[in-house]
């Protein structure tokens, strides 16, 4: 019996492009794992109402972790018109799949390395390296909206000082998306954070939020963040305000180690980090969870480029390495990691993005070729 099982879910558009290109690598460096392939994305949604059908989720369950392609995604009354004639007006709502498996697997911990490769024609520049941990269940994205306002919850609110400007608002005239921490979720992002920090020998982590306007939530990670400070007593903790941080980080981003951030902060400040250091095709994370975890490029499905062969797989090739290393592959992962290195340091292929036309699996092939037994 392999060793792991690991489902591809390609999804949409060039999801299925680049993870053809992932395996190239992964097949070169001899995983000793049973891949099962699962339905997810946009076609779902249209045929069944559902862009992450149940079969997928039990195909999950029954895998160690899974390799994500990319999906194609849209604001819900968009998504609507696009269902199948059949299905419209049955109450189906668009929910993000992967938002979904985020919260469904308990993911809450998004890795996301931003590092500046030497020889990326795209890099800002060359001594970028960054981590960045996104809360990934829990504030903005907790999922708890309202629109319109239900009554019970509007007498809450009325009776907020602070609301009497909106007391005569209509309930349908108004919208709420709740920002919801815990303890227990700030807790487990700011260890992972420092726990990083000291493995990887970084010395400071800093903590993106807005504690002098968003007082309660933000307020909890700051007071949580410098209770777990003192634990990790050879680690700086530096505190940031978020619109000064996307300042500082075009300012001065080899200045920064590792970023901890809520859900929604994190969103933002990790495209701001890509784009340092060559954006979307060298961009990916790893949704980790205490026993499951996803790994994922970070674009979208970019249907314009779907199926050319074209778009640029090391974001993918990437995701793949991070997979190995939380399986415990250290070697192999470190192995695609050089071989990356190696093949942009060169220069001799290099996919659109980066000024070349080398396509999507000639950079896959050539990756490989550079690994060894
Ligand atoms: C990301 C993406 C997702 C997010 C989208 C596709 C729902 O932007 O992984 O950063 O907002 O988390
Ligand atoms: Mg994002």
């Amino acid at each position: 019996m392999p060793k792991y099982k690991i489902a591809l879910l390609p999804g949409d558009g060039i999801g299925n492009d680049v993870i053809k290109a992932a395996m190239i690598v992964i097949d070169k460096i001899k995983l000793d794992a049973e891949f099962i392939e699962a339905e997810i994305g946009w076609e779902f949604w249209k045929k069944e109402g559902n862009p992450l059908p149940d079969r997928t989720i039990r195909i999950l369950k029954n895998t160690d972790c899974a390799l994500f392609g990319a999906i194609t995604s849209k604001p819900k009354d968009e998504a609507t018109k696009e269902l199948a004639p059949e299905l419209r007006e049955k109450g189906y709502v668009y929910y993000s799949p992967i938002v979904r498996l985020r919260q469904e697997f308990n993911l809450h911990t998004n890795l996301r390395p931003c590092k500046a490769y030497k020889g990326n024609p795209l890099n800002y520049r060359d001594d970028i390296n960054l981590v960045i941990f996104r809360e990934n269940t829990e504030g903005l994205y907790a999922g708890v909206e309202y629109h319109p306002v239900p009554d019970n919850f509007r007498k809450i609110i009325n009776k907020h000082r602070k609301m009497r400007k909106f007391e005569k608002v209509l309930n349908s005239d108004m919208a709420i998306s709740l920002r919801i921490f815990t303890k227990k979720g700030c807790q487990r992002i700011l260890q992972s954070a420092f726990d990083y920090a000291r493995e990887h020998k970084r010395k400071s982590v800093t903590l993106v939020e807005k504690p002098n306007v968003i007082r309660e939530t933000s307020g909890m990670m700051v007071t949580e963040a410098r209770k777990m400070k003192v634990k990790y007593p050879e680690i700086e903790l530096i505190e940031a305000n978020v619109d000064a941080m996307a300042m500082w980080l075009i300012k001065n981003p080899q200045k920064y180690g590792v970023l901890v951030a809520s859900n929604m902060f994190g969103d933002i400040i990790s495209d701001l980090a890509a784009q340092l250091i060559g954006g979307l095709g060298f961009a990916y994370s790893g949704n980790i969870g205490d026993s499951y975890a996803l790994f994922e490029p970070t674009h979208g499905s970019a249907p314009k480029y779907s199926g050319l062969n074209k778009v640029n797989p090391i974001a993918m090739i990437l995701a793949s390495r991070l997979m190995l290393e939380w399986l415990g592959e250290q070697e192999k992962a470190e192995k695609v990691e050089k071989a990356v290195s190696e093949v942009l340091e060169e220069g001799k292929v290099k996919t659109y993005d980066m000024g070349g036309n080398s396509s999507t699996l000639d950079i896959a092939k050539v990756i490989a070729e550079k690994i060894h037994e």
